[in-house]
């Protein structure tokens, strides 16, 4: 399988019930079980609380796509650029839509109901919660940094004359 066939599996997914798992425990927002893995892929499925979030991460050298089964989930995420900076995006995510992230991204993933979310890893990551280096973690402040600017300025321009 490769990851252009993931849109599909993904949509199959959707006609399934999702996987009957545990609640999360204690002060962790979310339980994720693995529920296949060889060397070339994971599939991973997690359930979460509404408010439940992960840590800033990345893949290592995995790239990594998610589906939302149910639940609204809303993601930070950071794609890499060829000359070494990163862009940043939030988006809201419904079920029945999907995240992307090539190798290298980070994302933090919080659910705003509770949800269930199902992943896969092409090929297997070493850590699916691999945590970022201090000084990748200073180029995604950065990149955070500058899309606020853009975004302030488009909410001042968007704002009606005074009369
Ligand atoms: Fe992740």
């Amino acid at each position: 399988m490769t990851m252009e066939a993931l849109p599909q599996v993904c949509f199959l997914n959707r006609r399934v019930n999702p996987p009957t798992m545990p609640a999360p425990e204690g002060r962790k927002g979310y339980n994720r079980v693995s529920l296949h893995r060889d060397p070339d892929l994971e599939v991973a499925a997690a359930r979460w609380i509404a408010g439940g979030e992960s840590s800033l991460h990345g893949h290592g050298d995995s790239a990594a796509c998610y589906c939302v089964i149910s639940g609204v989930i809303e993601e930070e995420r950071y794609f890499p650029h060829p000359d070494g900076s990163y862009h940043y995006e939030r988006v809201r995510l419904e079920a029945g839509q999907r995240s992307d992230l090539p190798a290298g991204a980070f994302h933090k993933v919080k659910a705003l109901t509770d949800s269930v979310t199902l992943h896969y890893y092409m090929p297997a990551p070493c850590d699916a919660t691999e945590a970022v280096p201090a000084e990748t973690l200073k180029l995604l402040i950065e990149a955070k940094a500058r899309s606020l600017p853009q975004k302030l300025g488009e909410r001042i321009h968007e704002r009606p004359a005074a009369a």
